[in-house]
């Protein structure tokens, strides 16, 4: 109903029974539902309010409104064909061409150009709310010098999608990977190397800026691993650990000082090591977000090598690229931590504990956050705190948003309420965007967090890739034409093997835990990723048959577009134009409420209603003798097509054009 709604009140505003009971537009469009079954009309208006407010019995204010004759029309076409009144209710048959013209209108002008290199133009739903104002969304986040795990897949694809639809109402959206690369583990991590591959200590004393080879994010999780074993035994590792963390932490300190040479050696092979080990990270994290589809950006001045600051921030590149902006650059570039540990010091915020600097958010029974630990160190609240001053100072954005799973639940509140505690009123718009977990199937048939398939976590990257391999296996079987086709086998491979698992993943409620079931997940009927992929290719193939019959027939290639939306008297038409018209207001919901599941819903209704209207039409076809019918279908073809496009794009999957 939604974007028949506002023109639907706008006539009724003009018939004179509403006229006279001074209603406006808007407050008949707060009132207009669909009725509960379909012979009752096309849409009714429920009369409680009305009554309520002239003190009589909605059944009274029903029949007024209904009564009198439908008003000429004033030059466009009537939407409205007839009223009566039924209890409480006035319901009203539409002149049902007449409204999937308009519709269809709207998809047609606001999705120009039918190619897929056309998609990411089209914007049906677009909306104006959030104009002037910016969001600072941070998602993905993980640790360096730890494997991108499978949690991850949930932040990084609810994130984006989020992006991406706040973008569609007008938000400017500045997209932050917070990535974990800092803290005292880095000490433990730079000792381990130190002592389990003596010549990484060598190389980086000599300058070597690639210190640890061709190690692998995997060899420094177990180097981090065995460390913090054999320090159960060796307490004195702890120490160990301890000073290379402050070697590392004064050189940066140093470094940003442009007094490096100050530090000495020690501090500035540490510093080699750390950031090797990020740059190791990040090129892995790297071949997932290009699986993905997503690019991070690293935020110049975080290059402390050349200490470039970004001083134009033109608007597409916070459109095109999220940033990464490290745990680090609060602690080194902005100096935002001491700045955020005076002022809980000065306002008497803080109190000590235990040799640290603590602050009680929720009461004494719940724990603090750590602002400083009892060795100096900051703590991964001090930083979120920094971080939260930075993005709403540089990036002048009264929304901070989080995509983080629902266990740091609590760090989020205490985040909050510290920033409020601090004096800064906005932390009251920040949000926890949450997640439920991602499950997997155990041996014994038990749904767990993790799989551990021969003794090791399931990794982001193996599950795309077992997801794109898949695919190409059924390509290989089902789909020879398109298999000896290479490199277009290749793209659609891709683009469904990563779309079932990002559509799988976002289809249900975010707050929900998500089962991973493969035999589901690659399944091409259902509501799936590649059957939502497969629906958009089959509206691609009806246009293109559309033009080989119009060929043919002497109907003109593009006649489609001419179609006549008279021609389309089914109910089950009317009521996919009726989905079609709903799109712009689950994307405003979707997108008001951090909730891609309710785009998601929304297409898995339309590729629903379209099946089963193909399903229904074997008889007549969509595209078959009668040109006048054939076009007028093909053009309602075309708005699925686009619709469902839309949709998946913002979801942040990829469009192919065969499959
Ligand atoms: N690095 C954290 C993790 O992997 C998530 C960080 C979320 N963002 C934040 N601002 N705290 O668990």
């Amino acid at each position: 109903m939604d974007i028949l709604r506002a023109p639907i009140a706008q006539e009724l505003a003009r018939w004179p029974s509403f006229r006279q009971a001074g209603l406006t537009a808007a407050e008949i469009q707060a009132q207009l539902v669909r009725p509960p079954k379909r012979d009752m009309g096309d849409v009714a208006l429920g009369c409680f309010v009305f009554a309520k407010a002239a003190g009589v019995k909605p059944n009274e204010v029903a029949a007024k409104l209904a009564a009198g004759d439908v008003p000429p029309d004033n030059g466009a076409p009537r939407l409205i064909e007839g009223a009566t009144a039924a209890g409480p209710y006035v319901n009203f048959k539409l002149n049902r061409a007449a409204c999937m013209a308009l519709v269809l209108g709207a998809i047609e002008r606001s999705c120009p150009g039918e190619n897929i290199e056309d998609a990411p133009q089209w914007n049906f739903g677009a909306g104006e709310e959030g104009k002037g104002k910016t969001l600072v969304l941070d998602f993905s986040s993980p640790n360096i010098a730890k494997p991108l795990a499978v949690h991850h897949l949930r932040s990084t694809m609810i994130g984006y999608a989020i992006k991406k639809m706040r973008e569609s109402q007008g938000w400017r959206v500045v997209g932050i990977n917070h990535l974990g690369d800092w803290g005292t583990g880095f000490g433990k991590l730079i000792a381990g190397l130190k002592k389990y591959f003596p010549e990484v200590g060598q190389r980086a004393l000599a300058g070597d800026a690639r210190p640890l080879g061709d190690m692998t994010v995997q060899v420094l999780i177990e180097t981090y691993q065995r460390f913090n074993q054999e320090l159960k035994q060796h307490e004195d590792l702890e120490d160990a650990g301890k000073r290379e963390f402050a070697l590392l932490e004064r050189h940066i300190e140093a470094l940003m000082a442009d007094r490096a040479h100050e530090a000495g050696p020690e501090g500035k092979a540490n510093f080699l090591i750390w950031e090797h080990a990020r740059n190791i990270s990040l090129a892995e994290f790297e071949r997932v977000y290009a699986h993905l589809g997503i690019s991070f950006h690293l935020w110049p001045v975080v290059d402390l090598h050349r200490k470039r600051v970004l001083t134009e921030e033109p608007e597409r590149f916070f459109r095109e690229n999220a940033l990464y902006i490290g745990e680090s650059y609060y602690v080194t570039a902005e100096d935002l931590c001491r700045r955020i540990i005076a002022d809980a010091l000065e306002l008497k915020v803080a109190e000590e504990s235990e040799g640290a600097m603590v602050i009680y958010t929720h009461g004494k029974d719940k724990p603090p956050i750590i602002l400083v630990k009892n060795d100096g160190a900051t703590a991964y609240h001090t930083r979120d705190m920094a971080a939260a001053l930075y993005r709403h100072r540089h990036f002048n954005s009264e929304t901070l948003v989080y995509v983080v799973g629902g266990e740091q639940r609590l760090h989020f509140q205490q985040l909050f309420k510290g920033l409020e505690l601090l004096g800064h009123a906005w932390a009251g718009q920040c949000a926890h965007v949450d997640f439920g977990l991602l499950l997997f199937k155990q041996p014994d048939g038990k749904w767990a967090k993790a799989s551990t398939r021969a003794g090791r976590v399931v990794m982001l990257e193996d599950l795309l890739d077992e997801a794109v391999e898949a695919v190409r296996g059924i390509i290989r079987e089902k789909n020879q034409d398109l298999a000896r086709d290479a490199q277009q086998a290749e793209r659609v491979a891709h683009a469904v093997g990563v779309g079932a698992v990002v559509f799988n993943d976002l289809k249900s409620g975010r707050r929900n835990d998500i089962k991973f079931d493969w035999d589901e997940i690659l399944n091409f009927t259902g509501e799936t990723g590649p059957y939502m992929l497969m629906q958009f290719v089959r509206m691609g193939s009806v246009t293109e048959k559309f033009h080989e019959a119009a060929r043919l027939k002497d109907w003109g290639a593009h006649a489609w577009k001419q179609g006549d939306c008279a021609q389309l008297k089914r109910d089950d038409e009317w009521e996919l134009v009726l989905l079609l018209a709903n799109f712009p207001e689950a994307l405003r919901r979707a997108s008001a409420d951090y909730e891609p599941s309710i785009v998601a819903k929304a297409l898995i209704e339309v590729a629903a209603q379209t099946s089963s209207w193909w399903t229904n039409t074997k008889d007549t076809r969509i595209v078959g003798e009668d040109a006048e019918l054939s076009k007028a279908r093909v053009r309602l073809v075309n708005a699925v097509r686009k619709v469902l496009g839309r949709g998946l794009l913002l979801l942040g999957m990829t469009l192919v054009e065969r499959m």
